[in-house]
């Protein structure tokens, strides 16, 4: 056996070794930061080592550092699992080490990267003819969108902001609600836009169409005969809030928005897949009117780290901003890869995502998000049980409960995390700690959300003795 397969043979191993210990190890890890640097060592090495003995260390050292994350028990953040499709799709991703800029050069992927985008937007019921690209994650994928935002509405106003930048164009006023996830801002730094006009938000957390209506209809924004807003304008709009999963009215505030002549985008990281099951659809209803939208497949889709995916319904203002020329690339006139996301160069995103969507069909992935919604309303049952609160309609796959006041919140928190049976996130939500559950692994069955209210039901006890 060579260098190589040596290598292989071990990650192999040592990942099965992983992947069956989930069912039943604690979910926290074992060891500290400065664990795993001293059990991998901090001397660079002056010459090289067998690549599976590399494999070998980098297994044993990191082992005891790792969180059960994939396991059916982690409810914290909004994190999926890897259906198992997925995750060895990401393996031949690897082995195959295409750079999937461009169209000719790399065909299979692109091949399989236009093959999932029609099958992504059917899925999801947005326009056929919009533009995916498969970037890291909805953050990125919120700051791709809007960047295509940004240019388009200003396009619309007869400034280039890829010739001429920032410095001098006209003020891009961009509204969100009072609850959306902070990445939005973030990306909205990124393309120099600056902090967003809020909109209220009500108790659920979804954005308030009056409130978005009076925003819009600002006479510091309104044109001098009086009608719409002259001003570019950027709507961010949000599919599940992350303490309540909550859905913006995405009907009547595309609506007002358009009307008002702005560009409208959606975040849904994880929220974007209600549109894949006729039960939870309904939450989306009118969010196919928008512009552009952000989503995770390692969210709610179950691919490995890392991608998102951003979705433009017109292609034109996406390629125009992140579209790049190089006289040394082979470019296709019919546009590639490239033209859709940040990166020239980057990893086959769309072979996971392919494999995951064909594994499972239209069915399963419905299947994958009435099960999350499924859990999430069986453990807002068990706090409710235990005399907790859950502070919001549990309308998708999170769940906020309080059980008292702060102190004895937080100490169920941290009393679960001792337990290691199951994870789940603290937050602070309208002014209170709250527990934090999110359904987001296709790995979670029902006894492992029987085991996990067991382990809520004793730090809920041992909070209270
Ligand atoms: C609504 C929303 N938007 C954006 C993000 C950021 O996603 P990512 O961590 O993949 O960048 C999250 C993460 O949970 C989210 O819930």
């Amino acid at each position: 056996m060579d260098d190589r397969d040596a290598a292989l043979l071990r990650a192999h191993e040592h990942a099965a070794a992983w992947l069956d210990s989930l069912a039943t190890r604690p979910v926290p890890p074992r060891a500290g930061v400065a664990d795993v640097v001293a059990a991998l060592g901090t001397d660079l090495p002056d010459g090289p080592s067998p690549a599976a003995d590399v494999v070998d260390l980098l297994a044993t050292a990191c082992g005891p550092g790792l969180t059960a994350m994939p396991s059916g028990r982690f409810y914290g953040m909004v994190i999926g699992g890897s259906h198992p499709a997925a995750l060895a799709a990401d393996w031949l991703t690897s082995a195959w080490d295409q750079n999937s800029a461009l169209r000719t050069v790399t065909p299979a992927h692109t091949a399989v990267e236009d093959v999932t985008s029609a099958w992504l937007l059917e899925l999801l019921g947005l326009p056929a003819s919009g533009a995916v690209g498969f970037v890291t994650g909805a953050t990125t994928a919120n700051f791709t969108a809007l960047a295509a935002a940004r240019g388009e509405v200003l396009r619309r106003v007869g400034w280039d902001v890829r010739r001429d930048g920032l410095t001098g164009a006209p003020r891009v006023r961009v509204l969100v609600g009072a609850e959306r996830h902070e990445s939005v801002d973030l990306a909205l730094s990124y393309l120099g836009l600056g902090a967003p006009e809020v909109v209220a938000a009500d108790d659920q957390g979804r954005v308030s169409v009056a409130a978005l209506e009076e925003a819009l209809a600002d006479p510091a924004s309104t044109s001098r005969d009086g009608g719409s807003t002259s001003a570019p304008t950027i709507v961010v709009l949000q599919a599940g809030n992350v303490h309540s999963g909550a859905f913006d009215p995405f009907g009547p505030a595309v609506e007002a928005a358009h009307r008002h002549g702005a560009w409208v985008h959606v975040d849904g990281a994880f929220g974007l897949f209600a549109a894949a099951s006729p039960s939870y659809r309904h939450l989306v209803a009118g969010y196919e009117g928008a512009d552009s939208w952000a989503t995770d497949a390692h969210k709610t889709l179950n691919v490995p780290y890392d991608c998102g995916l951003a979705i433009v319904a017109d292609p034109v203002p996406l390629r125009a901003a992140m579209g790049m020329h190089g006289d040394y690339l082979i470019q296709s006139a019919a546009g590639d890869p490239l033209d859709k996301v940040p990166e020239l160069s980057r990893r086959g995103r769309a072979f996971p995502v392919w494999a995951v969507l064909r594994a499972l069909g239209r069915s399963g992935v419905a299947d994958l998000v009435d099960g999350f919604c499924r859990h999430a309303a069986t453990f807002a049952d068990a706090v409710r049980a235990l005399d907790g609160e859950v502070l919001h309609d549990v309308v998708f796959t999170q769940v906020c409960a309080a059980f008292g006041d702060d102190a004895r919140t937080q100490d169920v928190v941290r009393r679960v995390l001792d337990d290691g049976t199951a994870w789940m996130s603290g937050s602070r939500w309208h002014d209170r700690a709250v527990l934090r559950v999110s359904v987001s692994s296709w790995a979670t069955t029902d006894a492992d959300v029987a085991v996990s209210v067991d382990a809520l039901g004793r730090a809920v006890a041992a909070a209270r003795a």
